[in-house]
């Protein structure tokens, strides 16, 4: 398959989770992962009385604690299902349809802070994903910073398939047997499709039980990707919330929470091309 087709078949399995009717009901929540309260309350000065841009925000679960701190909150996700809801769940709430790959809607250097949670940049193919980064680091301010979570190559099961959890309680076993088959069912379609390049691999994991394709990097890979962007990571969280030093071992965790500080000064390869 080309380059162009993958992303493509890529989208296509990701539109069908995401676009769904009744898609927002999965992210009608209003709790934070740990990793995600461990950040908000080490950078909160970055994000408290500032201007804030939630990016593929769901059903609001980060809405819940950023919007009512901010100065300026602005929500953006580009499935239609999940804008809608948003905006009956919280009609005060500016939320609108944007793309990650594509912030033109925004000026340059308009945000503080940005924020992405649970995997959104892990959505898309490789292009997609470098343009992401920097259209990010495009709207937000020298100094300003982006945290998102993103899913890490060097995790122990990065690779595995699905497996039926054992539970001697009958309901639970009958809902772990369910799990599995649809997992199962799910794997058995997308797994054709899974990637492994140099430094990325496009895999399904437990996620929409297998269904969609997510993008894997180590954080080293991440690291250099985001300082290609001018984004210089300032700090990892593992799943747990624990603050992990570079070089240490993180294959525990199935994804990483980094925040990155968009560096001062024009970064020619993405200032000039905006210029034009
Ligand atoms: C895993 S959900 C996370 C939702 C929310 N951030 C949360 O943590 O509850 C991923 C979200 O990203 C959105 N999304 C997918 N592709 C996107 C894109 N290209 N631009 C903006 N949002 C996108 C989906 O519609 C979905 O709402």
């Amino acid at each position: 398959m080309t380059g162009g087709a993958m992303a493509a078949t890529q989208q296509a399995t990701i539109d069908a989770v995401y676009q769904a009717r009744g898609a927002y009901r999965r992210y009608a929540a209003n709790f934070l992962y740990p990793a995600e309260a461990a950040c908000l309350l080490k950078y909160q000065p970055r994000f408290c009385g500032r201007d804030v841009l939630d990016i593929g925000v769901g059903a609001g679960r980060t809405t819940h604690y950023l919007a009512p701190l901010a100065r300026r909150y602005e929500a953006i996700d580009y499935s239609p299902v999940m804008v809608a809801y948003l905006k009956r769940a919280m009609p005060g709430v500016s939320a609108r349809e944007a793309d990650f790959r594509d912030l033109r809607m925004f000026d340059a250097d308009a945000f503080d802070c940005a924020f992405a949670s649970d995997n959104v940049i892990d959505l898309f193919s490789h292009q997609d994903r470098l343009r992401a980064m920097s259209e990010v680091r495009r709207v937000l301010r020298p100094g300003g910073i982006i945290a998102f979570c993103a899913h890490n190559l060097r995790y122990g099961r990065a690779f595995s398939g699905p497996r039926l959890e054992w539970s001697s309680n009958p309901a639970s076993l009958a809902s772990n047997c369910a799990k599995f088959l649809a997992g199962a069912w799910n794997h058995l379609r997308v797994a054709r499709l899974r990637l492994i390049a140099e430094e990325y691999a496009l895999l399904n994991d437990q996620g929409h039980f297998y269904a969609c394709l997510h993008y894997y990097a180590s954080r080293k890979t991440v690291t250099a990707q985001l300082e290609k962007s001018g984004l210089r990571v300032i700090d990892v969280f593992d799943r747990a919330g624990h603050s992990l030093e570079e070089g240490e071992d993180d294959s525990h965790t199935p994804h990483l929470m980094y925040v990155a500080e968009r560096q001062p000064g024009r970064l020619s390869c993405i200032d000039d091309q905006r210029a034009q």
